[in-house]
């Protein structure tokens, strides 16, 4: 996970922090900054918590340095400490590195260099990285050379930023299975791990390949690949890439949730104004893969459901699969199957390990993203965007009903259906009226020790999301389940100190899903019906219900019903003082299997 930078240029130190803080979302156990002095020595300021603690020890400090890197961090290997934040530094001082990744053998190549009389101060992987660094500068001919050495005895995962005493206009950049982008402008050169934590003024970049070298200089970017220097395509940044601000809202997650209308409106508009050939070549796949698998993580997985039972209706044979899962019960692949990945950040480690196995099985790829840039984008065989606009929070809200659009789109397509779904007749706006309500909802939310969310059908899919959304951010525990499944065993655990929230969108549904009703209520359990049905009111067995708009296609439930879910989890948190943007142990983007 975590976040890396890199800057040379004025102002280095605050360029840093402020790139930093447009990755936060990546990780935010703790942070830290490197900065090359007037002396060629390396200045370190780390600090544990959020990177405005870094920014408060570092004020009025190396104001005139003009080269640095920076990190934020999600530990992966050893406590969340000071020590252990980086950047590491090698022994002797002439190297400070950042790392994003882990690096599996780290415990063997530590054991070598103690032997060899180094010693470590932390507990982290990365910080061998910075040791063998010093080591092999013993023989290398080279910085270049000596990166190359040291990353060949690396097994696992990095990027890496590099500092060099010894080159101190210089920053050294290299990557393998983590991604890393560099971007120069008249007066500065940078990298960081997502285009995003470019600088504001970066009007493009490069993306580094597996094993790429790069040496970074206020006037010349190099990348070398086996000694060759090779050239990387450069891109232009788009002004959505950049796009990190919370304009009037409290946090990113409730501005996230009200940028769903436009969100989806523009990944109908997007998937409307494809080419034609590229629009042909992605329905030939549906036309020649009756087959299909369909692997994801977390949010994206729940899309990938709702994907399933949208292609399973107009007859596709789906199964969905959880990345981490995938390889211990691998599907019989051959080449009848399509496999489609789906990943908001387009980095999720897990879903990039499923999507290279399959693809070394010469199956064909489609992916859905939201990043352009990502690797999941870059390396897919198809690719469809979603155009949900940055991400920033970590509850995924605003993508994931992009996700479930580009199923419906995808099944409208497919089956030939000329009646494209219009964005407008969601009714979108008519539940962002309702926030009064739903906020004092959640106060009520915020008293019960156990959520459970139930539906049936395509309702017990919102259920899932919904119940992940709330004890994401809320860390009230949550369970979800089919509404019929609840008597299997679950109702043990509804008492009084229980709230089901029940989702009930689907006319066929109500007889049975209010059974289920019934049924937590003469257990003791509370009830609060999320529903379009006026004539579901509260009565002696359903203490709330929340009236969701009436749409004329049931079907399309699922991408509005999720919206007073993320809401209830959004004003949860907050009634329970946590920040839903940065909840404790997460980060956005799980860069590590
Ligand atoms: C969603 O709220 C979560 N933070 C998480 O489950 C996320 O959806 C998952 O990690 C997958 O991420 P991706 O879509 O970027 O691959
Ligand atoms: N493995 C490193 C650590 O735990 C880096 C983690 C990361 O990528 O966030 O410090």
């Amino acid at each position: 996970m975590c976040g890396i930078v890199g800057f040379i240029g004025k102002n280095a130190k605050t360029q840093i922090i402020d790139c930093l803080k447009k990755l936060e979302y990546r990780g935010y156990d703790s942070s830290g900054l490197a900065l090359i002095n007037n002396k060629d020595k390396i200045e370190i300021i780390k600090e544990t918590g959020f990177i405005s603690n870094i920014e408060n020890l570092s004020n009025n400090m190396f104001d005139d340095l003009e080269i640095g890197i920076g990190h934020t961090r999600w530990a992966t290997t050893g406590k969340v400490t000071k020590e252990n934040a980086h950047p590491h530094v090698s022994n002797n001082g002439r190297f400070a590195i950042v790392h994003n990744g882990i690096i599996e053998n780290y415990e063997a190549i530590k054991s070598d260099l103690s032997h060899k009389g180094y010693t470590f101060s932390s507990e982290t992987d990365s910080e061998v990285v910075a040791i063998l660094l010093e080591e092999n500068a013993k023989t290398a001919k080279s910085v270049i050379e000596n990166i190359k050495l040291t990353t060949k005895i690396l097994e696992g995962s990095f990027s890496l930023a590099i500092l060099d005493t010894h080159s101190p206009d210089k920053i050294f950049a290299t990557k393998k299975d983590m991604p890393l982008f560099v971007s120069a402008g008249a007066d500065f050169a940078s990298i960081a791990s997502a285009v995003v934590g470019l600088p504001h003024d970066a009007i493009q970049y490069i993306m580094l390949e597996n094993h790429d070298i790069a040496e970074i200089s206020l006037n010349t970017i190099k990348v070398w690949q086996n000694e060759e220097m090779v050239d990387r395509r450069v891109q232009k940044i788009t002004k959505d890439d950049l796009n990190h601000t919370m304009h009037n809202h409290k946090h990113y997650m409730i501005k996230e949730i009200f940028e769903e209308q436009v969100a989806l409106e523009k990944t109908a508009e997007a998937f409307s104004s494809l080419k034609p050939s590229a629009k042909k070549e992605i329905l030939d796949l549906f036309a020649s893969h009756k087959r299909i698998h369909l692997v994801a993580c977390g949010t994206a997985y729940h899309a990938c459901l709702v994907g399933a039972s949208l292609l399973e209706s107009i007859g596709f044979d789906c199964s969905c699969h959880i990345a981490s899962e995938f390889k211990y019960f691998p599907p019989n692949l051959n080449d009848k199957c399509l496999c489609i990945f789906v990943s908001q950040s387009g980095e999720t480690a897990d879903t990039i390990g499923c999507l290279k196995l399959v693809q070394e099985k010469g199956i064909k790829c489609l992916s859905i993203t939201n990043v352009e840039s990502s690797t999941i984008a870059h390396i897919s065989d198809h690719l469809l965007m979603t155009k949900a606009g940055t991400e920033v929070a970590v509850a995924s809200t605003k993508a994931y009903n992009c996700q479930c659009l580009i199923f419906y789109l995808l099944t409208q397509a497919i089956s030939k259906n000329n009646q494209v779904i219009s964005i407008k007749n969601l009714k979108i706006d008519k539940i962002l009226q309702t926030i009064n309500q739903i906020s004092k909802l959640s106060q009520i939310i915020a008293t019960f020790k156990k959520v459970f969310f139930i539906g049936r059908g395509l309702d017990s899919l919102t259920a899932k999301e919904g119940s992940l959304k709330l004890k994401e951010i809320t860390y009230i525990p949550s369970e979800s389940y089919p509404a019929g499944e609840l008597k299997h065993g679950t109702l043990s655990l509804v008492d009084d100190e229980s709230l089901s929230i029940v989702i009930l969108t689907q006319k066929s549904t109500i007889h049975k899903t209010m059974n289920a009703v019934s049924e937590i209520k003469a257990r003791g359990g509370f009830t609060l019906v999320v529903t379009p049905f006026d004539e579901i009111q509260p009565n002696h067995e359903i203490d709330y219900v929340f009236h969701l708009p009436i749409l004329k296609n049931e079907q399309h439930y699922p991408l509005i019903s999720i919206i007073p879910l993320q809401l209830f989890a959004y004003f949860t948190s907050i009634e329970k003082g946590i920040n839903p943007d940065k909840p404790r142990n997460l980060a956005k983007s799980v860069t590590v299997e």
